[in-house]
């Protein structure tokens, strides 16, 4: 009875813990919607070609972007495609481009865009969960034939040797209790972490946009919408956390009842040594001269003794 009652409790308190814990860990998988950012990233290519004016191969133009993204910084490069593929780039901004770059469609001539989205990343590549210790950095390639083009839509490009680098220099401390990682915004906004590389490096074998984040101190928890009793996942973790539980009540009880049985045991024995101890006594106070032995159970093993079955044997032979 003692026992169901106390399952009884444990079964709660696991249903408890499910309850907050739970939405917890499932909140913070989330993935921005991309539309906002990818209207910027059509803007940006506009303004990065009008950098162009008068346009080298292989030379990093700054942009100036329109007054209501100031914060933004933007370049864009002009280069061939072979001889992007055969030597890379040493560096563009933080970016370091191996040999062995790849586009798709092919173009003969493009152009990479660089953007720093300094202030605005997280407006725009929100991450809930984590915090920007970088801002986000992107990298895009269009095709170079007409610089006057807008709208232009991205060429896919990989890095089909080593990867591409990417030295965020100086980033923001990161949080006590967390571990600073690498985020890479794909464009269609999948984002997707990797470790980071000593130096605050992270390394890309595609275009899109990078950043360091770390898990935020506090992550943010949503009110549980409904008792989490009846969703599968809660369900199964509960029952085997109380699978683990009902083992250990056993256990306890099961160690419980043999220290007991021990005990009362010990109890047992001595009290029948004891018992034995005394009627031993008694049978050579019998033997034994009388008087001696009437003044002394009389006196004193009487009360004693009266509790005792054998006594009033003793007590009728003395009478006799
Ligand atoms: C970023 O900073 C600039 C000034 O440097 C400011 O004009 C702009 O509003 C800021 N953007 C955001 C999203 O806070
Ligand atoms: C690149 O642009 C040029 C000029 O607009 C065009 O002729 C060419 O077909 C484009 N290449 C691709 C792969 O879109
Ligand atoms: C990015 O993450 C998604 C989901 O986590 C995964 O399916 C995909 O393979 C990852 N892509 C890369 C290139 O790691």
């Amino acid at each position: 009875m003692h026992m169901r009652l106390q399952f009884g409790s444990q079964t709660k308190l696991v249903v408890v813990i499910c309850f907050f814990w739970w939405p917890i860990v499932e909140s913070q998988v989330s993935n921005p919607l991309p539309k906002p950012a990818r209207a910027l990233d059509a803007t940006l290519q506009d303004y990065a070609y009008r950098a162009f004016v008068h346009p080298r191969t292989g030379v990093p133009f700054d942009g100036v972007v329109p007054s209501y993204l100031t914060g933004i910084e933007i370049s864009a490069m002009r280069l061939r495609s072979g001889s992007l593929y055969r030597r890379g780039v040493e560096s563009f901004k933080e970016f370091v481009i191996p040999v062995g770059l790849r586009e798709q469609p092919y173009v003969e001539r493009l152009v990479l865009v660089y953007q720093n989205l300094g202030n605005w990343s997280t407006t725009y590549y929100s991450l809930p969960g984590y915090i920007y210790l970088a801002p986000i950095l992107g990298l895009l390639a269009y095709n170079g034939s007409d610089l006057s083009a807008s709208n232009l839509p991205e060429l896919d490009f990989w890095a089909s040797e080593e990867a591409i680098t990417i030295n965020f220099g100086r980033v923001s401390p990161i949080p006590v209790g967390t571990v600073a990682k690498c985020a890479w915004f794909d464009l269609h906004g999948q984002v997707n972490f990797s470790s980071l590389l000593t130096g605050n490096v992270c390394s890309t074998t595609e275009q899109g946009h990078f950043s360091i984040v770390a898990e935020s101190a506090v992550p943010p928890v949503s009110v549980p919408p409904a008792p989490p009793e009846h969703t599968p996942r809660g369900h199964t973790h509960s029952r085997k956390y109380i699978e683990e539980r009902i083992w250990g009540i056993i256990g306890a009880a099961t160690g419980g009842t043999a220290l007991l049985v021990l005990l009362a045991l010990l109890i047992l024995w001595a009290w029948r040594y004891k018992k034995r101890k005394r009627l031993r006594e008694l049978e050579r106070a019998a033997d034994v001269g009388e008087a001696l032995r009437m003044t002394r159970i009389g006196s004193m093993r009487a009360p004693f003794a009266l509790a005792t079955r054998t006594m009033p044997n003793f007590e009728s032979d003395f009478d006799a």
